[in-house]
């Protein structure tokens, strides 16, 4: 199947490096989120992207002005009607996906096919909410999706062979290695990294039982991610990078998945989440970000987490 016209839903930093990778592959983009003044700032984002690789000498001028004419923003799921391909790249939490996919099923042809890029969720789970679960698969961009080139792939219980091959040369096509999960599981990078629950990544409740330090924290040997990869960033850095919200959806999507004996958020995370403490998009979370909005600076811990995590020596914890 030919895919010219491509819908992405929610422009928050992953949908929006989405976006202009669909751009960049001469796709026409439509982006639905809730607000204008989210779709404002994402324009904003992609034509910075785009400004970069002319001053790089990637593309021209003119071909900047080409490729965003490409691009048109939304509020209004109607204008997804008779985009070729969806991938939904909202807030990840089940609830909102599934809402979103029942309320894609509805407006868009019955042709369309719509993919999430849910970090954790299966897409089985999500194409429930609809009449086409043969149509839905995991679209599952590594964030940012202009420099990471590593995309996961599920196929759902009921994903079509056509929709599946489809995927996978898309992928292809989109300059990406794809690492094909066949049997619709949280993605390899996740399984790992959400787990909340001690000894297991507990970092979560050795911080807040005060069984370590942030100092020690960002000390530990960052060695490899599940996927055999190098980290460069420090596990707290990870957590900001990706956002707090979005690890705390992981998790959450993990305990429905398996159960709280295989992983439980952990109240500090939570605290953290509801006080909109979220890393590098809200320019707190474990770090301090005021002075380098996209680099933590070693050291320099958020004062609400020291505060939240000093001893009372009146208390154990
Ligand atoms: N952050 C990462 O490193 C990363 C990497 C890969 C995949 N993901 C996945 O990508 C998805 C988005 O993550 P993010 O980091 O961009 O989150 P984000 O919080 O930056 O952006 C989410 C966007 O969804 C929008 N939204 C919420 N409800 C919506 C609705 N009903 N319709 C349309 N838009 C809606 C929000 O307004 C926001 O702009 C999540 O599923 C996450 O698991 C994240």
């Amino acid at each position: 199947m030919k895919v010219k016209n491509v819908g992405i839903v929610g422009s928050g930093q992953v949908g929006t490096t989405i976006a202009t990778v669909w751009l960049n592959y001469g796709r026409s983009v439509t982006v639905r989120d809730v607000a204008e003044p989210v779709l404002q700032k994402a324009r904003a984002t992609i034509e910075g992207s785009l400004e970069r690789r002319v001053t790089r000498g990637d593309i021209t001028p003119a071909q900047k002005e080409e490729t965003m004419s490409r691009l048109k923003t939304t509020t209004k799921v109607a204008d997804l009607k008779n985009v070729d391909w969806v991938v939904e790249a909202a807030s990840e939490n089940i609830a909102l996906k599934k809402s979103i996919f029942a309320e894609l099923d509805a407006a868009c042809s019955p042709k369309t096919v719509l993919t999430t890029n849910s970090s954790s969720i299966p897409i089985s789970t999500i194409a429930a909410a609809t009449k086409r679960p043969d149509r839905c698969a995991k679209m599952h961009f590594w964030y940012p999706a202009t420099a990471m080139t590593y995309m996961e792939i599920s196929r759902g219980y009921l994903t079509s062979d056509e929709v599946w091959e489809t995927l996978e040369s898309l992928a292809k096509e989109l300059g990406r290695k794809p690492i094909r999960i066949v049997k619709d599981y949280q993605g390899l990078g996740n399984q790992y990294r959400q787990m909340e629950i001690p000894p297991r990544g507990g970092v979560w409740w050795e911080l807040m039982m005060g069984k370590t330090t942030l100092e020690e924290v960002e000390a530990r040997p960052k060695g490899k991610t599940p996927e055999g990869f190098a980290q460069v960033l420090n596990w707290m850095e990870m957590q900001d990078f990706i956002g707090l919200d979005t690890m705390l959806g992981i998790a959450e999507a993990a305990v429905q998945e398996w159960g709280a004996a295989q992983s439980y958020p952990c109240p500090l995370h939570r605290r953290m989440v509801e006080a909109g403490h979220l890393g590098q998009k809200t320019g707190i979370g474990f770090y301090d970000y005021s002075e380098s909005p996209r680099k933590a600076i070693m050291g320099k811990f958020s004062p609400y987490l020291v505060k939240f995590l000093a001893k009372d020596p009146e208390f154990v914890t």
